[in-house]
């Protein structure tokens, strides 16, 4: 792996392709087992989480449902703090066992303004799961349930996550070279 560019800046390695899916294995196996008999909602976050909510999706070894939302506070790379649904939740989520899947925490500001809208549903169960989590540029701290990796306080791109629309289909995840 070598460093890339995208737009203006450019990018490192930081998590290979295959650590990237053993984790994301370990994380489905211990879903599964935290959730045995149930079935569970993955309520997953577009877009920088649809490659890792379809390989969770994949690894699970339970009975599970899907859906998608569309939420939204960056531009650049800089959270600008103003969540805005752009894709509804049409699923209902009463009674349910909910996991809520994110590409990243990085301040919180999304899921903290998001959140009160899901339990506003009464699911029987809320918890989040996320690839990645910079504990270091927590502003509204979260009880985050299953990580994938935590990160230092720096950019990344890959697996998912853009740099302004750049860089989602790329296999391994880079760090801003700063
Ligand atoms: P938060 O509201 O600050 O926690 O930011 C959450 C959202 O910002 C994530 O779902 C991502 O879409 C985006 N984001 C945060 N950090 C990064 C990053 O390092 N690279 C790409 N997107 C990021």
């Amino acid at each position: 792996m070598t460093s890339i560019k995208i737009h203006d800046k450019e990018f490192e390695p930081y998590l290979k392709d295959e650590d990237i899916q053993q984790r994301i294995k370990e994380v489905a196996k211990q879903i599964s087992e935290d959730y045995a008999g149930k079935r569970p909602l993955f309520v997953a976050v577009l877009n920088g989480s649809f490659m890792f909510a379809a390989d969770l999706f994949k690894y699970l070894e339970i009975e599970a449902e899907i859906c998608f939302i569309k939420l939204s506070s960056y531009k650049g790379t800089q959270s600008t703090g103003k969540v805005i649904t752009t894709i509804g939740l049409d699923d209902d989520l009463f009674g349910r066992d909910v996991i809520l899947v994110e590409d990243i925490v990085d301040t919180g500001k999304t899921l903290h303004n998001f959140l009160p809208r899901l339990i506003h549903q009464q699911p029987k169960s809320l918890r989040l799961a996320t690839l990645l989590h910079k504990p270091e540029a927590t502003v509204h701290p979260l009880q985050l349930d299953y990580v994938g990796f935590v990160i230092p306080n720096k950019f990344v791109v890959g697996y998912g996550l853009d740099y302004d629309g750049l860089g989602r289909n790329l296999k391994e995840i880079y760090q801003l070279v700063s």
